[in-house]
């Protein structure tokens, strides 16, 4: 692999690793004020956000590049609602697909074609990450300022388990 492609992939990783920092945050604020069905909700989000770093960590060790390590930066710990979360979780997923996006393009540029393929991955767990951040932001928009709704919303958050993908490798 390329120096250039190596760097990016490393890049990825600390993003990636920021991304479960954020979200176990958001696990951390919804217990905080007593939603501990959403605060489930994220810390499967964090679990599932380490694996995308490790994914990216092992291939570049596979491809023989040498992984690195970055500090990351710390996370807000702050939201004014439930709503303003998973809005703020959105537009957080947003970018990583932006970046995914840009890895891609630069992969291409260097001829990489196994990150390429590699990335393809990627690029169609965005698109369920987007997807189901989405679906929640509308669901606390309809309910409003609801105590029921939120309490019902909060349920369903709670049986989310945690399934390593299996197209793992
Ligand atoms: Fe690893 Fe949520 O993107």
């Amino acid at each position: 692999m390329s120096d250039k492609v190596i760097s990016a992939l490393n890049d990825q990783v600390k993003a990636e690793i920021y991304s479960a920092h954020l979200y176990l945050s958001m696990s951390a604020y919804f217990h905080s004020i007593d939603m501990a069905g959403a605060g489930n909700w994220m810390r499967i989000q964090y679990q599932e956000e380490l694996f995308h770093a490790h994914k990216l960590f092992d291939y570049i060790i596979e491809r023989g590049g040498r992984a690195k390590l970055a500090a990351i930066d710390e996370p807000p710990a702050e939201w004014k609602s439930p709503l303003d979360v998973f809005e703020s979780a959105l537009a957080h997923e947003k970018k990583v697909t932006a970046m995914i996006g840009n890895l891609l393009e630069l992969a291409r540029q260097e001829h990489d074609h196994a990150t390429e393929i590699f990335l393809h991955w990627f690029i169609n767990e965005q698109v369920e990450e987007e997807a189901s951040a989405s679906a929640i932001v509308q669901q606390f928009k309809q309910v409003g300022d609801s105590v029921n709704g939120t309490f019902m919303i909060d349920r369903e958050l709670a049986s989310r388990v945690y399934h390593p993908p299996v197209d793992a490798n």
